[in-house]
């Protein structure tokens, strides 16, 4: 199968925990493409402390992936840029200031944006990506990270915020956070202020350890993921998103498999 659209994928060379040079953040993208993916969107690490990465920085690194991306270009799959947001107070003042790096919106209206010189692909402001009442601004993905051990206080005002601010938490990995572990209706208010669930695939086959995947298969059970993704942080990841792909299509059927991996992301993106 075909079609796919990764939202979370460490393939530029240098900048976090992700490959360590561009000759194998192309061979991540090849093998990626070859697992099924069309597009494939970078989200680099912003995080204060541990990666000190600020939307200039990504940007930067981006450009210089630039080049290494034009050999054998029909083996690599479309790419953009986006960030994985670590949810403290710098990263989030940065996103309600529109200093962060959400989806780009590809639909119809953001073509439009860019094209009247608006704004470029991967900045802040409102954009594409959440379905909106007619009349209403649609809300542009932004890919969240929250600290494992325990959500911040007052999270849902602060997805609320975001949403002020023109942007829909998309939420990384909820699998692999103790609170879900324990109670997944912990992520009942974040539904609640507009957020959506996106699944690192590879806790399907244990990546993460027994309770990831538990919880991992508890949401699937629940329909409440709106995507999921690959989450790779080297070519080697990509025989096990294979075989988690597998996994997905397996518990949940083709159909559900290809709109958690295709349509899903899609919308994020505005397609
Ligand atoms: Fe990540």
């Amino acid at each position: 199968m075909r079609g796919f659209v990764d939202l979370h994928c460490h393939w530029i060379a240098g900048i976090d925990d992700g490959v360590k040079t561009p000759e194998e953040g192309i061979d991540l993208l090849r093998r990626l493409r070859a697992a099924g993916f069309d597009v494939v969107v970078a989200t680099p690490h912003m995080r204060p402390g541990m990666f000190d990465n600020d939307r200039p920085a990504l940007e930067h690194a981006f450009a210089s992936m630039r080049p290494h991306l034009v050999e054998r270009r029909e083996e690599l799959p479309d790419v953009h840029l986006s960030s994985e947001h670590f949810l403290d107070d710098v990263v989030f003042g940065r996103l309600v200031k529109g200093q962060g790096l959400p989806y780009p919106d590809l639909g119809t209206e953001g073509r439009r944006h860019r094209e009247s010189g608006c704004e470029g692909g991967g900045g802040g402001g409102p954009g594409g990506g959440a379905p909106a009442p007619p009349g209403a601004r649609r809300l542009r993905g932004v890919l969240v990270e929250l600290n494992p051990r325990g959500f911040p206080p007052q999270l849902q005002h602060r997805f609320f915020d975001l949403a002020r601010a023109g942007l829909r938490p998309v939420l990384a990995h909820p699998e692999r956070y103790e609170p879900v572990w324990k109670d997944d209706r912990c992520l009942d208010p974040l539904l609640d202020a507009g957020a959506c669930l996106l699944l690192d695939v590879c806790a399907l086959v244990g990546k993460y350890g027994r309770a990831s995947r538990k919880a991992a298969e508890k949401l699937l059970d629940e329909e409440a993921y709106e995507a999921a993704c690959s989450d790779a942080h080297r070519p080697s990841d990509a025989a096990v998103v294979v075989e988690a792909i597998e996994a997905l299509e397996k518990r949940v059927g083709a159909t559900e498999a290809v709109r958690l991996l295709r349509d899903g992301p899609q919308g994020i993106l505005g397609l």
